[in-house]
């Protein structure tokens, strides 16, 4: 471990130590390790089928062809499916479930359920989750962990319209109440850390600069700059899944095993 590294780990650990209410804002890196590919850097854009991402989770594309938006869905869930919360998730979960802090708030732009895979509870889902269908008509959800996979569209319990997959699509409102539950703790928080994103998306990027404005200490974990680098007090150039254990670990020597986490290879198929 370089110098400056390890002082910043230690830094941040002080800055834990008198720390009461603390916001964890995850993206995509959070969940590569675990095999979950990202949107963007260290690869290309996402593409299937020679569509580009943007297109096939697009509202433009539940309207014109919902049932390739399930295939899409589906071919999606089952590769995350397939993969395993690694140590920065489960960490994030021990330390939410210890009561270590009087705060403790997990916001993530994930779908893809790894938080709560790894025990952690009451996430803040701003794009919504791969595991869950949402009524075209009455918005009624319902887990697809309870809909067998050749009822494509699934058919709402309530209404009897059809159903897509209840995550945000483009060209789509944020749920507005998840919103306005992660602003109210960005206001809250004294310390925001914020892992694995490009902090490009909004309105997720914009709630470290909420938290930042309202007096909290902002900490970044990405293995590349970003955008948000320049407003962040601490910036941690590593992963997730190796800065986390570290920063959270109650002594100054952890002895941390990483779990082997699978690899499902990227979106192309
Ligand atoms: P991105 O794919 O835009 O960014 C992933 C970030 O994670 C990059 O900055 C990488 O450098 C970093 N990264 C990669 N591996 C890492 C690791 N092991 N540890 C730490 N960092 C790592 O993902 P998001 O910022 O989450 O929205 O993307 C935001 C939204 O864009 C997504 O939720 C999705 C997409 O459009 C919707 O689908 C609505």
């Amino acid at each position: 471990m370089e110098n400056s590294y390890a002082e910043d780990i230690s830094q941040v650990k002080s800055i834990l130590t008198d720390a009461r209410s603390v916001l964890i804002l995850t993206g995509a890196g959070i969940s590569a390790e675990s095999g979950v590919p990202t949107f963007r850097g260290g690869g290309g854009a996402p593409v299937w089928r020679g569509m580009p991402f943007e297109q096939l989770s697009s509202a433009e594309m539940v309207e014109k062809d919902l049932p390739l938006v399930w295939e899409w869905f589906d071919y999606r869930r089952n590769l995350v499916g397939e993969c395993e919360p690694n140590a920065a998730h489960q960490v994030l979960a021990t330390v939410q479930q210890s009561e270590r802090f009087s705060d403790f708030s997990l916001v993530t732009q994930n779908i893809d359920g790894l938080h709560q895979g790894a025990g952690a509870s009451d996430v803040i889902e701003l794009h919504g989750s791969i595991w869950q269908a949402s009524c075209l008509s009455c918005k009624t959800t319902q887990s697809l962990r309870e809909i067998p996979e050749d009822e494509r569209p699934p058919i709402c319990p309530e209404c009897f319209d059809s159903m897509r997959p209840d995550v945000i699509l483009f060209g789509e409102a944020m749920p507005v109440q998840a919103v306005y539950g992660a602003q109210k703790k960005a206001e809250k928080c004294d310390v925001c850390i914020v892992v694995g994103t490009s902090a490009l998306v909004y309105p997720a990027a914009e709630l470290p600069l909420i938290a930042k404005q309202s007096g909290a200490t902002i900490i970044e974990i990405n293995q590349e700059e970003t955008g948000l680098s320049s407003q962040a007090n601490i910036s941690l150039r590593g992963k997730a899944a190796e800065v986390l254990p570290l920063i959270f670990a109650e002594n100054d020597s952890p002895n941390l095993r990483l779990p082997e986490n699978k690899k499902v290879g990227s979106l192309d198929s």
